[in-house]
């Protein structure tokens, strides 16, 4: 048993829909020891992603958390003890650290990144130069595929992954226009990330009527973010040949019964589109492709980012349902340790 204390959340009931705080619960007992090959982290910043409201619901899906363990998570922290001559301590890793303050890493099992702290920010390697920048960069560019001069719709625009797709179909020479919650973000979208136009679909009763006349020449690409019923209105826009990038449902509270189905099935018939799902891990060999050209562009002060981050592990599962409401402004974090680079 190793000599530290590792507080961590734990899932005490599964979703019905959306995840609740009163789901989760704080304990704490000792760190695990590192086993021969195995390294331990102490860990500084952890996520809360949307994509937690499937992890632990009942629904299929493609990752879940059983009740009574570790909430999954990512998250990044410091070597601390290492049985593995390839590991250093005080070298950074990301990983599935988990909500809590100290995790191992098996690197014969587990995915993981070193991280350069070189590049950036040790946050924002959860945010724009890594998961976030890298579900945006595979969605928009392998899945999406856009061309220059072509127009690209990206739904919940001003958050972590929209604004990053925002601004890579921007430096790819699309025309951008992005959906967001409030008049605030719509701001933030328009003078931060870059956007052509962005819409509060929020204050809107007429949402299909003002993307349009933001995008007169039809749209070729949605980066769809939230699906449900903006997902249904938007494909009554597409034009020929148009790609709809099947990244996140954030628009729907849960999956029993099932959502009703899409109304303008026949577009996707009538106007070849084709639309693509996509999981970012199944991209997980090719992170270094997506880093090495982020990290150009941001290095050439091309990429704007922002971060929310909440203090504490015990306050992670309000930063979760936090989300739901879009009261995030940026990539939710959660620190749980001193971040030891600031
Ligand atoms: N496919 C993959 O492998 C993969 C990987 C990572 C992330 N994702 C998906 O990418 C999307 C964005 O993730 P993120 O980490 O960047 O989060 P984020 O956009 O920073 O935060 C989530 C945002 O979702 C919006 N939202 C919440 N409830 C909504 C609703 N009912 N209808 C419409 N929008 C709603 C809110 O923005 P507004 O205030 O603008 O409404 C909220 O701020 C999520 O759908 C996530 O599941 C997919």
């Amino acid at each position: 048993m190793s000599q530290y204390k590792n507080r961590r959340v734990i899932l005490i009931e599964r979703a019905k829909a959306l995840p609740k705080t009163e789901l989760f619960s704080v304990i704490e007992d000792h760190a695990p020891e590192p086993s021969s090959g195995e390294v331990l982290l102490q860990n500084i910043y952890v996520t809360a992603d949307p994509g937690m409201k499937g992890w632990i619901s009942n629904a299929k899906n493609y990752a879940s958390v059983e009740t009574g363990a570790t909430m999954s998570s990512f998250g990044v922290g410091i070597v601390i003890n290492s049985n593995n001559p390839n590991f250093v301590i005080g070298e950074f890793i990301a990983m599935n650290t988990g909500w809590q303050e100290y995790s191992i890493l098996n690197p014969e099992t587990s995915t993981y990144r070193k991280v350069n702290i070189d590049n950036g920010p040790l946050s924002a390697s959860l945010g724009l130069l890594g998961h976030s920048g890298f579900t945006a960069y595979f969605g928009l560019l392998h899945v999406g595929q856009p061309k220059s001069g072509e127009t690209v719709l990206v739904s919940t625009a001003g958050g972590s992954v929209g604004s990053a797709v925002g601004q890579f179909a921007k430096i790819k020479g699309c025309k951008t226009v992005g959906l967001t919650g409030s008049d605030e973000k719509v701001e933030l979208c328009v003078n931060e990330f870059g956007y052509d136009h962005a819409i509060n679909y929020k204050g809107t009763d007429q949402l299909i009527n003002e993307i349009a006349k933001c995008c007169p020449n039809g749209i070729d690409v949605y980066y769809d973010n939230v699906g449900g019923d903006i997902l249904d209105s938007v494909l009554s826009l597409m034009n020929q040949n148009g790609r709809v990038v099947i990244c996140g449902t954030a628009a729907t509270e849960g999956w029993n019964p099932p959502p009703k189905g899409l109304r303008f099935e026949r577009n996707v018939l009538v106007n070849r589109l084709r639309i693509q799902g996509f999981i970012l891990f199944d991209y997980r060999d090719k992170y270094e492709e997506a880093l090495k050209d982020i990290y150009d562009w941001y290095s050439k002060g091309m990429l704007n980012y922002r971060e929310d981050i909440a203090e504490g592990l015990e306050n992670a599962p309000q930063a979760l349902c936090n989300l739901y409401s879009g009261l995030n402004k940026g990539r939710q974090l959660i620190r749980v340790s001193k971040d030891p680079t600031i």
